[in-house]
């Protein structure tokens, strides 16, 4: 029987930068978005006979990037190539990432007519002066009719992204954002808690003095209310950012989590094989030439995993979900009894309330107060 394997494509365009963010993309016309877009296919092409009669495809997400900025026609048109190229499951998950202001009518079409039946969309906030300091052109009206018009067409495997943390919000912005997705009763919710990154203008307004970033204190506060308010609205924290009403979980996102086979396709985009990991060029104009030039992907890392590394990535991974370590699992594949290996810092984390162990599965799982501080429980477990 052949393999499962999730495919991952990059689409490295946005119709305007936001000030947070350090994804790979950018604001471009639309011949280099098809030029872009020819190399794809190319680069489809040459996986799919690489790993086409090996796999069979189970999951499809289309990320950026904001996939919905491409010309009508493209996101059909590169599904179309990945059908030729790999053979992918009758129910497969096939999600696509939406800025609410760049969706239309005809592109629900598209994407339905294309095979897509997930759709995530970028709220961040509901607060329209918030919107503006994040430098999103969006309103949470957009938000609102975009889910509107997706349902009419009968999308409802709908997710929002939020962001929590940033500079100048209150808990009161985040209770009016979640109210705003109960409401619209979004099966899926990803909460993400603001990272500064390097090289953005976040960073500047930050460094210049211009915004002043929240204590961690108040971040954590934020995120138990997000917690506790899907709780209560019947939402299961499935991993540490993500919320889903029952039967909305992500099949995609588990993919990574339990370290299962996926191919990452497009400028930055990376992979995950047979315990290798590699990435492709995170430079667009090197992914192009490279691929308008020759037969050849360009990976720039490619690293195959020690045993240590591969338990390492194991619990680190596992820890971010509601299923957690198993250690019946972690034994089964590294025939390392994990837990009496760590007695005491387990003991020491359960009895403090950040751990637990799950005795009908025999699995240690994050509690939400340990989800707070779960790098600090992890690099304690592995290093
Ligand atoms: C690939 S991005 C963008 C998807 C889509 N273009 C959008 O803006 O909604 C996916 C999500 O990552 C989150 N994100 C991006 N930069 C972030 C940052 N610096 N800190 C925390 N979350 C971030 C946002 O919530 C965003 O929706
Ligand atoms: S957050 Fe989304 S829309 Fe904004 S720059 Fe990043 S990828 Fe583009």
């Amino acid at each position: 029987m052949r393999k499962g394997l999730s495919l991952y494509l990059h689409i490295p365009f946005c119709n305007s930068k936001c000030n947070y963010c350090s994804f790979v993309s950018v604001v471009a016309k639309d011949e280099v978005k098809l030029r872009y877009l020819d190399c794809l296919k190319k680069e489809i092409e040459l996986r799919g006979k690489e790993f086409g009669a090996s796999y069979v495809v189970t999951t499809i997400y289309i990320g950026g990037g904001t996939p919905s900025c491409l010309p009508n026609g493209e996101i059909k048109s590169l599904l179309k190539t990945i059908y030729k190229s790999f053979t992918v499951k009758n129910d497969a998950e096939i999600t696509i990432e939406i800025n609410p202001n760049s969706l239309t009518k005809e592109k629900i079409n598209e994407y339905l007519f294309a095979g897509v039946n997930r759709f995530s969309l970028g709220l961040q906030t509901s607060n329209e002066k918030l919107l503006k300091v994040m430098g999103r052109p969006d309103s949470s009206q957009n938000f609102i009719n975009a889910v509107n018009s997706l349902r009419e067409q009968g999308a409802n495997n709908i997710s929002a992204d939020l962001i929590i943390g940033y500079p100048t919000q209150t808990i009161s912005d985040i209770k009016t954002s979640l109210n705003l997705l109960t409401k619209l009763n979004i099966p899926h919710v990803s909460v993400y808690m603001l990272s500064v990154e390097e090289k953005t203008k976040l960073k500047s307004q930050i460094e210049e003095g211009g915004l002043k970033q929240l204590s961690e204190d108040e971040v954590v506060k934020m995120m138990d209310l997000v917690s506790q308010t899907l709780k209560f609205s019947d939402y299961e924290r499935y991993e540490v950012s993500n919320f889903a009403k029952p039967g909305f979980a992500s099949r995609h996102n588990k993919v990574y989590w339990q370290r299962l086979n996926y191919l990452g396709l497009g400028v930055a985009a990376h992979s995950y094989l047979k315990n290798c990991r590699f990435a492709n060029t995170s430079d667009i104009a090197n992914y192009v030439r490279f691929l308008e030039r020759g037969d050849q992907v360009p990976v720039c890392d490619l690293k195959f995993l020690t045993k240590e590394e591969q338990m390492e990535e194991m619990v680190m991974l596992s820890l971010r979900t509601n299923e957690g370590l198993s250690l019946d699992k972690f034994y089964l594949e590294f025939k390392v009894n994990f837990a009496a290996k760590n007695k005491a810092k387990i003991a020491s984390f359960i009895k403090s309330g950040y751990l637990v162990l799950n005795q009908k599965t025999n699995s240690i799982c994050a509690t939400d107060k340990g989800f707070m501080v779960l790098n600090k429980i992890i690099s304690e477990l592995v290093f």
